[in-house]
């Protein structure tokens, strides 16, 4: 194994900027380099390298670390490949620990056997493939996809194939090839019973799954014929690199897509989910029968925050899949559900209608999935009270789950109406589910912020600062300058030629890593980070004339406020604040760098509680380093705060 030292030292050398450079074309962008990310796709570059501090951020897919991960996440080398690639790179001697040859073949065993699995899984779709279209016996399988309305290059670009009837055709013709049983059981494509050659697939058509890197991991088996004693599908067991939980139909294809809508459309099925990208609608992924894992769920939200679920008209099962939303609304993301006509799945409704209509149906009857719910059981309740406040109980669960403040409070509104409650009681009911699953520490902190939303909320246009704690007020305001810098100014350029840049990329990359705390202005916030990632650079009207009315009415709010700080607060700092439009970039600079220092006063009170409490050593030693730090960070905004000018190269 290589030594601790070694491992010191390459950590030393290793530059994050000739690392990624080998990889990926950078291009200089102020302080940072810039190029397009290698952990998604994109047109518009948002991977940032900053040789400062040694690390590589993507905004748009959040990927970030430095030289060694950089290898092993984006160019897939083991720990010590890439240890090894960077010795060489920087010529480092590599000392090696004594480590037993055993561990030492354990590794290497692991990396051959995930390799050779994956080998055996391309050969084997290959084979599927070919027999289907080659061989005499395989066009049935050809025929069963036809019938069912697949063109030719839908079966290519999906890899679909057909697994032979008899018991051992694939695993005979894979030992002929020099494949080993061993791999191939441990792949899922032979039995795994000792001693036995059995095709785990037989006489069935084959839907080959592919990994987020277009590798295919495993397979799922249709029956031809309808056959009560057969399964309909066999799918492929967990491997070593098959974990059904963190895989979606379809996620390979989709993707682009997906970004592109900025919607994932779920489907149940194989065949759902080849339907609709045969008819050009391609954000369609599918969950395979199950209800979405933790793991599904954030594989999207990578890519979109929002999900519509295409539920089948059957209504029987739809009550069981929504509870399955929960799970997303808890991420944060924002679910909507669409119910299709009687007996159609997507796959026999988009055939019938055809893409447009079908987007058309989707657009005109997608619904908010807590509303749908609400109104779902409105109507089954009616006359039953004890049904009632346990369906009413069940949607208040769901409510409790979302994790944004005003997102809350517009759905407690409107099922208040639905269920024609007193909002109240709902608020009540969602803040205890809140409070027992945060705990009483973030209880506090929610209540805190609930208080204070609503205070904001309830004040006419002006701001009276005066009426609010000082803290969260003046957190509130700086805030809302950040944001309202974005939306007026954002599309503004600073810096000349090569270091030229937008105000929401200065902005975003000053702020990186700190967060917007109140919720409204955080909405903002996130739908600006999200919009820069995928490119887009917008200027005030985007906003204000948004679909979405909270964003229009936050921005607008924003717009309408007159840019400054509570007086009080500035006489006490001894800030000037600038207010005309032909200084703006020196009224970023001072705002980022005063809401810098709002951030790093709180700490700072922060840290000194903590160090007061503190009973542990090292704890404490840790506690007064950070003290040390905080106060350094103090002066240094004491000397720049209200005397800023912007840099383009620092
Ligand atoms: P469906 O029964 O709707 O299958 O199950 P389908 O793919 O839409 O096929 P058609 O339309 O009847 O021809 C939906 C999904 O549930 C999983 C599969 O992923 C399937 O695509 N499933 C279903 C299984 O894994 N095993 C089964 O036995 C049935
Ligand atoms: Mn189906």
């Amino acid at each position: 194994m290589i030594s601790k030292f070694t491992i010191q030292k390459i950590n030393d050398e290793a530059r994050v900027e000739d690392v990624v450079g080998e990889f990926v074309t950078l291009k200089k962008r102020g302080a940072n380099l810039m190029g397009l990310c290698p952990f998604h796709n994109e047109k518009t570059p948002s991977f940032t390298v900053s040789p400062a501090k040694n690390i590589y951020k993507c905004f748009g897919c959040g990927k970030a670390g430095g030289p060694i991960s950089f290898l092993t996440d984006s160019q897939q080398m083991t720990y010590p490949d890439a240890l090894r690639f960077l010795a060489k790179k920087y010529n480092i001697e590599i000392e090696e620990e004594n480590i037993s040859d055993e561990a030492k073949q354990l590794e290497v065993e692991k990396h051959n056997l995930v390799e050779s699995i994956h080998i055996a899984n391309a050969a084997a779709q290959k084979f599927f493939s070919d027999y289907m279209t080659h061989n005499e016996s395989g066009k049935i399988g050809l025929a069963y996809f036809k019938e069912r309305g697949f063109l030719n290059h839908t079966i290519e670009k999906f890899q679909l194939g057909f697994a032979p009837e008899g018991y051992d055709v694939f695993t005979k013709h894979a030992l002929k090839e020099g494949f080993q049983l061993e791999i191939l059981k441990k792949a899922g494509l032979t039995s795994p019973k000792e001693n036995s050659t059995i095709d785990f697939f037989r006489n069935r058509v084959m839907f080959p799954i592919h990994n987020m890197t277009g590798k295919v991991v495993g397979f799922g088996g249709r029956i031809m014929v309808k056959d009560e004693k057969a399964p309909k599908y066999v799918n492929t067991p967990e491997s070593e690199v098959y974990l059904k939980s963190k895989i979606l139909y379809g996620a390979y294809f989709a993707r682009n897509d997906i970004r592109k809508k900025d919607e994932c459309l779920m489907v149940e099925g194989y065949t759902d989910v080849i339907s609709l990208h045969q008819a050009g609608i391609e954000n369609a992924v599918a969950s395979s029968g199950t209800s979405l894992t933790i793991d599904q769920i954030r594989l999207i939200k990578r890519i979109t925050p929002n999900i519509t679920m295409l539920y089948d008209g059957d209504a029987a099962g739809i009550k069981a899949a929504l509870r399955g939303t929960d799970l997303i609304l808890e991420e944060g993301m924002n679910v909507r559900v669409v119910v299709l006509p009687d007996s159609e799945d997507p796959d026999s409704y988009v055939k019938k209608t055809g893409a447009d209509a079908f987007a058309q149906f989707i657009k005109e009857n997608c619904k908010d999935v807590i509303l749908f719910k609400a109104s779902l059981f409105a109507a089954e309740a009616k006359n039953d009270p004890i049904k009632k406040s346990e369906l009413i109980r069940d949607i208040i669960e769901s409510i409790g789950k979302i994790p944004d403040t005003i997102h809350r409070s517009v759905y407690v509104k409107e099922c208040s109406q639905l269920f024609d409650m007193n909002e109240q009681i709902l608020i009540t009911e969602v803040n205890k589910i809140r409070r027992k699953k945060a705990g009483d520490q973030k209880q506090e902190a929610d209540k805190q912020q609930q208080q204070d939303q609503k205070k904001l909320d309830e004040l006419p246009q002006s701001l009276h600062t005066e009426q609010f704690n000082e803290t969260t007020s003046n957190l509130h305001i700086l805030e809302r300058d950040i944001v309202r810098i974005l939306i007026e100014f954002g599309s503004w350029k600073i810096g000349e030629g090569e270091t030229e840049i937008t105000v929401v990329q200065y902005v975003l990359e000053e702020l990186d890593g700190q967060h917007i705390e109140t919720s409204k202005y955080k909405m903002l916030y996130e739908l600006i980070k999200h919009e820069f990632a995928q490119g887009n650079v917008h200027d005030e009207k985007f906003f204000t004339a948004n679909d979405d009315p909270r964003v229009t009415h936050t921005a607008i709010e924003i717009l309408a406020q007159p840019y400054s700080l509570s007086d009080n607060w500035l006489n006490k700092l001894k800030i000037v604040v600038p207010t005309k439009r032909d200084v703006f970039i020196k009224d970023i600079a001072s705002s980022i760098m005063r809401f810098k220092q709002f951030k790093n006063i709180s700490e700072l009170k922060k840290n000194e509680q903590r160090i007061k409490d503190s009973k542990d050593e090292t704890e404490l030693m840790k506690l007064m380093k950070l003290h040390k730090l905080l106060i350094e960070q103090k002066k240094e905004f004491a000397r720049t705060v209200g005397n800023v000018i912007y840099r383009p190269t620092t």
